[in-house]
């Protein structure tokens, strides 16, 4: 089953819970959360205080996706603002495999992410542990990029190591993921789509939420 992740980067800050209310009612069923210290990413956006006030206003799970440079640090905060899924990049962390496992002690979804240039097999090890693996199909640290095709066979790559692992993570794509690529990713065997940009903007929420889960589907 796809499901949309809607990032609220591309939404209206000053009118987040219309925004996210909207999406919800587009189909949309998990909130992407973009978290980028200027470190890691050279972009800055929001921590825990927003989560925490997300939280407030939506049921849905939401889905932190750390650009961060030293996310065990922030991983008990995240907890306490409400997170359910904590994604961390392959790059930052050093003791990946410890790092995956503090998010599920702090009962949370585990998931880890690779950029563009990272090989999937540098997650073999942790594949059996994580919830989700988050396949990047952009350098991330923006929204509106365009999404890099070759990412498709890391993703296909990914659900063929599922099958020979007899595993069950889920498969995610995030980066220019939009009404004319969301058919490809789903093809190359992602569930959990990513899409800001093409989902906050002109249109708005709800009607372009359910013409991309349309285009998803067919
Ligand atoms: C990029 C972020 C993405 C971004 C996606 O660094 O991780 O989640 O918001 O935006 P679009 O869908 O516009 O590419
Ligand atoms: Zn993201």
């Amino acid at each position: 089953m796809v499901e949309l992740a809607f990032s609220i980067l591309a939404a209206d800050f000053a009118h987040l819970a219309d925004e996210i209310a909207a999406a919800e009612r587009g189909g949309g069923t998990i909130v992407h959360v973009d978290v980028m210290d200027g470190h890691f990413v050279p972009n800055i956006t929001f921590g825990p205080p927003v989560v925490k006030a997300v939280r407030k206003v939506t049921k849905l799970p939401l889905d932190c996706h750390l650009m961060i440079e030293n996310p065990d640090a922030f991983i008990p905060e995240f907890a306490a603002a409400g997170a359910d899924m904590i994604s961390v990049h392959q790059e930052v962390c050093r003791h990946l495999h410890r790092t995956l496992q503090l998010i599920a002690d702090h009962g949370m979804k585990p998931g880890v992410v690779i950029n563009p240039g990272t090989p999937v097999d540098s997650l073999i090890e942790v594949l059996p542990m994580v919830h989700h693996v988050l396949v990047m199909s952009v350098n991330p640290g923006f929204g509106g990029q365009k999404f890099l095709p070759f990412s498709l066979e890391k993703m296909a790559y990914l659900a063929e190591l599922r099958h020979e692992m007899e595993l069950n993570f889920r498969i995610e794509v995030d980066g220019g993921v939009a009404h004319d690529t969301v058919g490809s990713v789903v093809e190359a065997g992602a569930e959990m789509l990513v899409a800001g940009s093409a989902i906050f903007g002109p249109g708005g929420a709800e009607a372009n939420g359910k013409s991309f889960l349309e285009a998803a589907r067919e």
